[in-house]
């Protein structure tokens, strides 16, 4: 695929502009792959992570990381944390019960971003056991099953980052587009150069 080859210059031309990133949700399980994937790659000359607490990073890795703790209730009092960034991601999180997706998506709609994605991957495959028992299940429900059965309806958290951060880099002439299960396979598993 013509994309594979594209997708480590794409990546060094983007490091090129110095651009600047916020990542909401950083603590949460996609989030904070997200964030050590940003850190690993080097994409971004400055990150900075918006949440409603502060974390505690304790490895040298994320000592640029910039922290702003906003109230989610208020979020217009607190404009200035968002301002000054080039790229956001969003990874907080909402369930279908307590935000419905399209809500959620015609609400971003609303925002008149230049250019913006929606991910929609299926159950995300990642190591959160203790915390949080149904899911635990359920993934290993997925991993019994044959794997091209599952990878229809799940997909690793690191395969749903990479396929953000490709189509980060990636230029597109679409203001809006919208990633399902089968697509975020393809673009986060589109580069072999990138270390498992
Ligand atoms: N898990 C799945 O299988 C699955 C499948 C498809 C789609 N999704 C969607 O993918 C997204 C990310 O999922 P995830 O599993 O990575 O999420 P997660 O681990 O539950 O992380 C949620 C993040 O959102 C923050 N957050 C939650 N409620 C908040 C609130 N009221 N105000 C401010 N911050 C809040 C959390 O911050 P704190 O640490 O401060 O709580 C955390 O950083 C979600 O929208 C989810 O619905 C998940």
């Amino acid at each position: 695929m013509a994309e594979t080859e594209a997708l480590p210059k794409l990546r060094e031309d983007f490091k090129m502009q110095n651009k600047s990133v916020f990542i909401l949700g950083a603590s949460g399980e996609t989030g904070r792959v997200l964030l050590k994937e940003i850190l690993e790659q080097g994409l971004f000359s400055r990150v900075t992570v918006i949440g409603r607490r502060k974390l505690t990073f304790d490895e040298e890795a994320y000592k640029n990381v910039n922290q702003k703790v906003v109230d989610f209730e208020k979020l217009d009092d607190y404009a200035a944390a968002f301002q000054g960034h080039d790229v956001g991601f969003c990874c907080l999180g909402t369930t279908r019960k307590k935000a419905g997706a399209g809500e959620v998506e015609d609400k971003v709609e609303e925002l008149k971003f230049d250019r913006y994605s929606i991910f929609r991957p299926g159950v995300l495959l990642c190591d959160r056991e203790e915390s949080r028992p149904s899911e635990w299940l359920v993934r290993k429900f997925f991993g019994s099953l044959p794997q091209s059965w599952a990878s229809g309806h799940s997909v690793p958290v690191v395969t749903v980052v990479r396929a953000m951060l490709n189509n980060a880099v990636r230029p597109s002439d679409k203001k809006k587009e919208l990633l399902d299960n089968k697509a975020i396979h393809d673009l986060g598993n589109v580069d072999g150069s990138l270390k498992p």
